[in-house]
């Protein structure tokens, strides 16, 4: 098994280079099928959700040319339509963009329930609810999940919840549909409108994307592209608060930091010392912040996945802070870990409150998911003493090169084997 060692108390400075989003890459992969012909992808970032989908892609009989610096040739002119079992979809959440993308093109899909982080029961109801008023039919089979359809016609379609991933696959499944089909209360995060100019690239007629009305009409072809990654604001953000707490002039660049707006002005809110230029931010830590209340929103809202790490921050805040979680259900369970490394908080259903400042020692914790982890590792770089990360895998699945960019920047931090 792996374990994170890390040293804390260092101040890193530097550069950071920011990698393609995990969020868009595990959907612009499974979008590929949709081609005829094959697509190059850029800036595809090197981690295991990433890796599981390329061999996701291969079983149906892709051809995969890595093209070197991240970029990949994916030849889907000679594919079939095969089942995504057990083993392939319960490795992540997003082997669910398959369904759509395999209805989209084949008008048929069989796939096993997806993974994913344990923060909620994450159902995909609203998914399926998209491919029926599509015209698919849902049947369940042991563990699979079979969608079939004789033709997909478009349709207006309302989300109960704008869901980031029943917005993405439903756009998936309607691109090839006859008519136009509407999703209202869409999703507006970044990686949608991603999504959308990658499928426009290859010959869709999708407008709207990034708004809460996408507008899809059906077309019969798509052919080749090529499209870039965008860079993963989650990733951008969770260096950002590490700056906060360690940084000295730390520079995180090939960032949009217009995607990370939520969470630099409420940086800004608590004092950071923060300049934000076009295509990157240089932070310095403070000892201490104003504390602050954080509510996590669907996109432009602050974002779920950065609440995690963003509440190691409030340990360096003097009074109480609190922190709202809206999106998942089961997003808390970092909190008995960070108790162990001295932060004071508690937890009334949704909202945890924090009590600071406390100063943070090392201790053997433990990643309970992705983001959960990212916020052991936040706090250990700040932490006196030597920190053991368990379940690291957790953590390596979202942050390509962690490690590495980090002693870049001078954090003794190193992977071990035991
Ligand atoms: C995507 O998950 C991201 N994952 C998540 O990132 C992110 O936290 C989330 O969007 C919100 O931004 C990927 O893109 C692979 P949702 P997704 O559908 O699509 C409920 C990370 O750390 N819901 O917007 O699963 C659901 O239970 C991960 O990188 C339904 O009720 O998010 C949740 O409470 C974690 N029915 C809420 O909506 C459905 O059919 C948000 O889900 C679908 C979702």
């Amino acid at each position: 098994m792996n374990i994170l060692k890390v040293q804390g108390g260092k101040e890193l400075e530097g550069r950071v280079k920011i990698s393609g989003a995990k969020n868009s890459a595990v959907a612009l992969l499974p979008a590929t099928l949709l081609c005829d012909e094959s697509v190059n992808l850029l800036n595809v970032p090197d981690i295991s959700d990433t890796v599981a989908l390329f061999d996701i892609l291969s079983y149906l009989g892709a051809k995969i040319t890595n093209l070197g610096e991240e970029s990949y040739k994916i030849d889907v002119s000679n594919i079939e339509n095969k089942p995504i079992t057990d083993e392939m979809s319960n490795k992540l959440r997003a082997s669910y963009y398959f369904m759509g993308a395999l209805l989209g093109k084949y008008k048929k899909a069989v796939v096993s329930y997806p993974g994913g982080c344990s923060i909620g029961s994450r159902p995909i109801d609203l998914h399926l609810k998209g491919f029926e008023s599509l015209g698919a039919k849902i049947e369940y089979e042991e563990n699979n999940i079979i969608i079939s359809a004789e033709e997909l016609k478009g349709s207006n379609i309302y989300l109960d919840f704008a869901s980031v991933g029943a917005t993405i696959n439903i756009m998936l499944a309607a691109v090839k549909a006859d008519g136009t089909t509407i999703i209202d209360n869409a999703a507006r995060e970044p990686e949608i409108v991603n999504i959308a100019m990658f499928l426009n690239s290859m010959g869709a007629k999708i407008t709207g994307a990034g708004t809460s009305t996408i507008r899809i009409k059906g077309v019969k072809n798509m052919h080749s592209s090529v499209h870039e990654v965008i860079p993963d604001r989650i990733e951008a953000g969770t260096y950002t608060i590490i700056g906060a707490l360690v940084g000295k002039n730390l520079k995180i660049y090939n960032i949009i930091p217009e995607h990370i707006e939520a969470l630099t002005s409420k940086l800004k809110e608590m004092g950071a010392n923060i300049e934000i230029g076009p295509d990157y931010l240089v932070i310095t830590k403070k000892d201490e912040y104003k504390p602050v209340n954080v509510k996590t929103l669907v996109y432009p809202g602050f974002p779920t996945d950065l609440q995690q790490p963003f509440s190691v921050l409030l340990s360096r805040c003097r009074g109480k802070s609190t922190v709202e979680e809206t999106i998942f259900e089961n997003r808390f369970m970092h909190l008995p870990e960070l108790r162990k490394m001295g932060m004071v908080v508690s937890l009334d259903e949704t909202v945890a409150t924090f009590i600071g400042p406390n100063e943070l020692n090392a201790a053997i914790v433990n990643a309970t998911d992705l983001r959960a982890g990212a916020s052991l590792v936040t706090a250990a770089l700040a932490a006196k003493g030597v920190t053991t990360i368990t379940n690291i895998e957790h953590i390596l699945r979202g942050y390509e090169g962690l490690v590495e960019k980090l002693q870049d920047v001078g954090a003794k931090i190193k992977i071990e084997e035991i």
